[in-house]
């Protein structure tokens, strides 16, 4: 009597249940999975040895076959949903984003704590200097009317004077022309109002703050930038105080090698004018591109207030008189620290910006 090809079918179901259940990982029982369930599998043989019996018998054992083939295929569906499920429990703890981990080491640690810009740095430095010399610091507004930018400082509508500044005009409506301020000299002018106003003469006041031109920028020029404003109303003052409070801060400022010089100039509001220049910080004094070789860098404008100012804001001309000077905060910078090109300034470069930290 011939063996049934079956006779050993329950050991080799078992060795079949042991594969899968020694299968730890999702890779391992695929890789398995010809060998188990499928054409390479032990039952895959077998059945192809049922070919083999009489007919009366194949149908019993085929039958058998097909039962011990159904609880292996629901062995390894089982076993397989098992490890699929434990890979994805895997995947998604090794995928999750641990915002407390990202917050410390990604954007924290190379987050340095910021600084005041160059500009901002430098108005107040400028106010130090001047506060130490005695001076009290004052604000005003970047909108002005007509009246105070221009008028109140001897500049009437249509003065040829007015081509000195490339206006913004934000409004140029009845009753009054309303513009950005092309200088910090119209705080002179609400400073002296208020003085008046509250009788609280003399002044001795800078005016820092920004300001706006028509200008195209290059590399000494901003169409936004900053001025520092001084006002002196006093008894007796005379164009000595002036120059003596320029050069006191020029030393101050930028150190006791560079001097200043006043030269010869017109504004509407000074009478005398000038324009003072420093001692050009990039050559000492030698002479270089930055200077057209003169050894010396134009700074800003200065005077004696003008009479028609003071009548203007209503102070006796008589009984007091002033200087007053403007210049650029950004150019001061730019001088102190040599900065070949203004327009840096406003890039918003961080490599530029932390040089200055
Ligand atoms: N406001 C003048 C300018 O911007 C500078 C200045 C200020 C001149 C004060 C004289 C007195 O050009």
């Amino acid at each position: 009597m011939t063996t049934s090809p079956l006779a050993e079918l329950s050991t080799h179901v078992a060795d079949l249940i042991a594969r899968i259940e020694q299968a730890l990982t999702l890779a391992d029982l695929l890789v398995d999975e010809p060998f188990i369930v499928g054409k390479r599998s032990i039952l895959s043989t077998l059945q192809k040895s049922l070919g083999a019996l009489a007919p009366e018998e194949r149908k019993d054992a085929g039958a058998r076959l097909q039962d011990a083939r159904r609880g292996i295929e629901e062995a390894f569906a089982v076993r397989r949903a098992l490890l699929e499920e434990e890979a994805r429990a895997e995947q998604l703890e090794a995928d999750r984003l641990d915002l407390g981990d990202v917050v410390i080491s990604q954007v924290l640690a190379p987050l340095s704590v910021g600084h005041p810009g160059i500009v901002a740095a430098t108005q107040r430095q400028l106010e130090d200097v001047f506060v130490a010399m005695g001076f009290n610091v004052s604000d005003g507004p970047e909108v002005e009317s007509d009246w105070y930018n221009f008028e109140a400082l001897n500049i009437p509508p249509a003065h040829p004077a007015r081509g000195m500044w490339d206006t913004f005009y934000v409004d140029l409506g009845e009753p009054e022309t309303v513009v950005l301020r092309t200088h910090t000299s119209p705080t002179q002018i609400h400073l002296m109002e208020q003085a008046v106003a509250q009788d609280a003469l003399p002044i001795h006041s800078v005016m820092p703050g920004r300001c706006y031109r028509r200008d195209t920028p290059d590399a000494r020029h901003l169409a936004t930038f900053h001025q520092i404003e001084g006002l002196v109303v006093d008894r007796g003052i005379s164009f000595a105080d002036l120059a003596g409070v320029i050069e006191t801060f020029t030393h101050a400022y930028f150190g006791a090698d560079i001097s200043s010089r006043l030269r010869p100039a017109f504004f509407p509001f000074t009478e005398p004018s000038a324009e003072f220049e420093i001692t050009c910080t990039i050559c000492r004094g030698d002479g270089c591109r930055t200077c057209s070789q003169t050894g010396w860098i134009e700074l800003g404008g200065c005077g004696m207030l003008d009479p028609a100012v003071f009548e203007a804001v209503g102070i006796d001309g008589d009984e007091w008189s002033g200087f007053a000077f403007g210049f650029g905060i950004d150019r001061c910078a730019q001088m102190r620290h040599q900065i070949a090109d203004m327009r840096a300034l406003i890039d918003n470069d961080v490599r530029f910006l932390r040089q200055f930290s």
